[in-house]
């Protein structure tokens, strides 16, 4: 079915930051949208994401060049062609866009209309956005598998200031066996773990990602924490709910060292596997994501070596959902999994090619929300479209997360009546 119409808006994340909503229309009058989230811990060989430098409106991180850019050239390029006609939608924009890492006209831009096209597409089929995904990614459209969440419920690093220097601290619910369950145990642990926090005297107030954000002056503390919580739910840990972690340790790297200021202490590469590994001896940790800095490939396939055979080892700024940085970590053996976000590369056809790249040497798929979210739901749609093992949408708290569960539960629900 023919686009008719496509624009933009400037609307905000869930940090009060301006981000891209674009709008299209359907030669039928159907409307739809879709926004692109934001990160803080952002990796350097992401794509680009234009914002306006104009220092009087919104510290200089208005989005208006970007919404410009939908509003003219883009939907120049997109009017009158058919919504199932992604791919070439997505490498027109690319070829338009025409610098390495869209910068001309702002991955933001790109993704928006990317993203909304799909959404168009799966409305003029008449199915859902998950089924239309799994035909765009050359799926089964007749079976599916819904992703075990990893629950950020405990934030630090970029996301939440004074607490640990690692990033998010995650349960899994494993032992569930139903979204309906999964989403359950995660909000049961994440209020037994405010109790816990509160009855010792800590903050309950949340990070970005929706988590609590104590100063528990450890690295570790949140881990055992996170036990305690488990248990305090009735839970069993490792069998019931497990444990994911993402250091995202580019943000405590400079010059071959890894510094923990909140532990005073510091890292060689190797030095830093090691002590992971005494770690995952001790935690029912199942899932490692940028233990090394982005660029410390070395640190990377050493984990590898180390400990691969047990735990994924995800790349998130390693790879930047970049097909040419994931075939790379294929040839090098720096990984085992891969975390997907749309933003870091721009079009969901190269998001597409990415996960490819990553299924065809067996990579378990993490499919992911940015720190900074909006309530667009896209990413539960993707992550049961492509079949990726896992989620990771924030912790059970704050609208912007939590739609993400409740879009999967949506999805259960239809699954089951079909
Ligand atoms: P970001 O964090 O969205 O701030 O980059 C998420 C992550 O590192 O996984
Ligand atoms: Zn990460």
């Amino acid at each position: 079915m023919k686009i008719t119409h496509l624009w933009a808006l400037e609307v905000l994340d869930s940090r009060g930051n301006p981000t891209v909503r674009a709008f299209l229309e359907l030669a039928n009058g159907a409307r739809v949208s879709a926004s692109v989230p934001s990160g803080a811990s952002t990796g350097v060989h992401e794509a680009h994401e234009l914002r306006d430098g104009d220092t009087t409106r919104y510290n200089g991180k208005g989005v208006l060049k970007a919404v410009e850019h939908v509003n003219t050239v883009l939907a120049e390029l997109v009017v009158g062609r058919d919504a199932s006609d992604q791919q070439t939608i997505d490498s027109d924009m690319i070829a338009l866009d025409g610098t390495q890492h869209l910068s001309r006209l702002g991955a933001n831009a790109l993704l928006a209309v990317s993203m909304v096209v799909a959404r168009a597409g799966a409305v003029a089929e008449h199915t859902s956005l998950y089924r239309y995904l799994a035909h765009l990614a050359d799926r089964p459209t007749n079976s599916f598998t819904l992703p075990t969440p990893m629950m950020n419920v405990l934030n630090g690093g970029k996301h939440a200031a004074g607490a640990s220097d690692f990033q998010e601290y995650m349960i899994v619910p494993v032992g569930a066996t139903s979204m309906i369950e999964r989403v359950r145990w995660g909000s049961e642990l994440f209020h037994a773990l405010g109790k816990i926090l509160a009855d010792e005297g800590f903050q309950t107030t949340v990070g970005d990602e929706g988590g609590y954000a104590p100063s528990l002056h450890s690295n570790t503390a949140p881990l055992d924490y996170a036990l305690r919580a488990i248990t305090a739910a009735g839970y069993t840990p490792g069998t019931d709910i497990a444990l994911a972690l993402d250091t995202a340790a580019s943000e405590f790297y400079v010059n071959d060292v890894y510094t923990l200021s909140t532990d005073g202490t510091e890292y060689s590469p190797q030095e830093l596997t090691d002590w992971y590994a005494r770690l995952l001896e001790k935690y029912p940790i199942i899932s490692l994501e940028d233990g090394h800095a982005q660029d410390d490939w070395a640190g990377f396939q050493d984990e590898i070596k180390t400990f691969g055979s047990r735990v994924n080892i995800v790349g998130d700024d390693l790879f930047v959902t970049n097909p040419k940085r994931i075939q790379t970590g294929i040839e090098m053996g720096a990984a085992n999994a891969l975390l997907v976000k749309p933003n870091q590369i721009g079009t969901l056809t190269q998001t597409l090619e990415a996960i490819k790249i990553a299924r065809g040497s067996d990579y378990t798929l993490v499919v992911s929300h940015r720190s900074g979210e909006t309530a667009d739901t896209f990413i539960a749609d993707l992550a049961v479209g492509v079949g990726a093992e896992y989620i990771k949408t924030g912790s059970l708290s704050r609208s912007e997360r939590v739609e993400k569960y409740n879009r999967l539960l949506e999805i259960e629900r239809e699954l089951a009546r079909f």
